[in-house]
């Protein structure tokens, strides 16, 4: 199969990665690039028609079709029947007892997260993949900034920066970091789409900034977390978290931090007020 050597290289962490792996290191990393994107090409060579997307539109249409609002946080609706009772969160909870009882099943973060252990990208990184989307659960519009503000008060402050500015750069390609625009972005915002004058703003930032290639990173890992048979678990990032994360000895919502409000809400979103 063909081998996109950019698009590669960039997964591993761009080449200075590269230059510090071992030959059998590379080896093993472009066997598992083959892997991965070996469904891509068959779907690529089967001759299928191609996908009709939505326009912008169109996707405006359905609004009234619906019972609740898109930008709801996903533990407020339910796309079948009715919502179910909620399991009570621990006295003093962690983040993984809101892995487990909150964020759950969480596999799209868990397995972009992964994905970046897997290709060797900073601890940083790491846990800013682990926690890109978890505010999803609160509510999606900007989630970006959301989940920056939920997360900030406990991990450094590159990982908030990452997960704050992964919202934005995933509407522009970076072929040279081996991120593409996704096709799943034609689908839900619609094929004809420019993002608003905010998000524009933010990229044209993010292109001259220092640490443009950690909410990138996050971006790359993004792309390639879609898949709904895969198997994955928070524990091999457990000592990434117990470095990285500082968890609140009375419990995230209990601790007084500009976002544990939030924390309270997502413990409790059946609160009518
Ligand atoms: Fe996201
Ligand atoms: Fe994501």
């Amino acid at each position: 199969m063909e081998i996109d050597r950019r698009a590669f290289i960039a997964s591993l962490g761009g080449a200075a990665a590269v230059n510090l792996m071992d030959s059998e290191a590379k080896a093993d990393a472009l066997e598992h690039w083959m892997e991965e994107h070996l469904d891509e090409q068959v779907a690529a060579n089967s001759g299928q028609t191609p996908e009709k997307f939505p326009t912008a539109a169109e996707i405006e249409a359905q609004i009234e079709t619906r019972n609740f609002r898109r930008g709801a946080g996903s533990l407020f609706t339910s796309n079948r029947g009715n919502v179910k009772k909620l399991e009570k969160m621990p006295k003093n909870p962690s983040i993984h007892d809101f892995f487990r009882l909150r964020f759950a099943p969480a596999n799209h973060v868990l397995q972009s997260a992964t994905r970046a252990l897997k290709t060797g990208m900073s601890e940083e990184i790491v846990l800013a993949c682990l926690l890109h989307d978890c505010v999803l659960s609160l509510i999606k519009p900007d989630h970006g900034w959301w989940g920056a503000q939920l997360f900030e008060p406990y991990i450094p402050e590159k990982s908030a920066f990452a997960i704050r500015y992964h919202q934005t750069l995933r509407f522009y390609a970076d072929s040279d970091a081996g991120y593409e625009y996704p096709d799943q972005y034609y689908r839900i915002f619609g094929q004809d789409y420019t993002p608003p004058p905010h998000i524009e703003a933010t990229y044209k930032m993010l292109r001259n900034h220092k640490w443009y290639m950690e909410p990138r990173m996050v971006t790359v890992n993004d792309l390639y977390a879609f898949d709904p048979n895969a198997k994955v678990s928070i524990d091999p990032f457990t000592d990434i978290i117990g470095r990285h994360f500082k968890s609140p000895k009375d419990g995230l919502g209990n601790d007084n931090s500009p976002s544990a409000h939030m924390w309270r809400t997502l413990a409790n979103p059946d609160q009518p007020l």
